[in-house]
């Protein structure tokens, strides 16, 4: 059963947004509430795992039993999850990383510059769950997910590869009722050998399926 594997495993969950500073009162952002990945934690820790949320800005509750460590740039998510990754069994990546920032912060507010268009350029962030995935020793289990609008099984099994993950679920982020923000979502599970279905369900039965299936694919000791 779930809980004689999962009991007293580090699992690691980030969740929610990141935040790319433009200037000290802008910044660039996504519509992730961070619900999908507070309800995993707090799945994870009924099992008697040992949790521990990464969290963008969010605005949640902390589950009961869940450490938390509260990050706002993709930079500083990274930098917080390398520094658990080599004691975690199980690493779940549910954030809605910004997978660029902006290449130079100002300093002070910008100011309007009198032209009619701003550019902005941005840099790549780093990849947080492939860096986790191409650990040589003490690599967990690694968990991705796959926000998609489209060709849903084919871009999630290709993110699988290319970031070399255990497993991706898939959620489809263009159905309105599911996905960001909801209380709901539906997934597509891809792992190696297999695959399930979680139809659309409350995000907190889904932390409960999604954990019971990481339970059989970890490795017994
Ligand atoms: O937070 P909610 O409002 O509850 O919404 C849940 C959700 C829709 C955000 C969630 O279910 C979800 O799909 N999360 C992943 C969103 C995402 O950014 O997906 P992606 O396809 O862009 O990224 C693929 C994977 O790489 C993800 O596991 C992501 O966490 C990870 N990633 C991406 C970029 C980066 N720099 N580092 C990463 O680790």
């Amino acid at each position: 059963p779930a809980e004689q594997i999962l009991k007293g495993k580090a699992v690691v969950i980030t969740a929610g947004p990141t935040r790319e500073a433009i200037d000290p009162v802008r910044y660039i952002s996504n519509h992730s509430s961070g619900k999908m990945g507070f309800a995993i934690a707090e799945a994870a820790a009924k099992l008697g795992a040992d949790v521990t949320l990464v969290a963008g800005p969010v605005n949640l509750a902390t589950p009961n039993g869940v450490m938390r460590h509260d990050v706002e740039s993709a930079v500083d998510m990274h930098a917080m999850v390398m520094s658990l990754a080599e004691h975690t069994d199980v690493f779940i990546a549910c954030a809605a990383v910004a997978d660029y920032r902006v290449a130079e912060q100002s300093d002070h507010k910008l100011k309007k510059s009198g032209d009619d268009s701003l550019t902005i350029s941005l840099i790549q962030n780093p990849d947080i769950v492939a860096s986790v995935a191409q650990l040589e020793s003490n690599r967990p289990f690694v968990v991705g997910f796959a926000a998609e609008t489209q060709n849903i099984e084919q871009y999630a099994i290709d993110k699988m590869n290319r970031k070399k993950l255990d497993m991706i679920c898939a959620n489809d982020v263009s159905i309105s009722g599911q996905g960001f923000n909801s209380d709901q979502n539906a997934l597509k599970v891809f792992y190696a050998g297999g695959s399930k279905d979680l139809p659309l369900n409350t995000k907190s039965e889904l932390g409960d399926e999604l954990m019971q299936i990481i339970s059989t694919l970890l490795p017994s000791n």
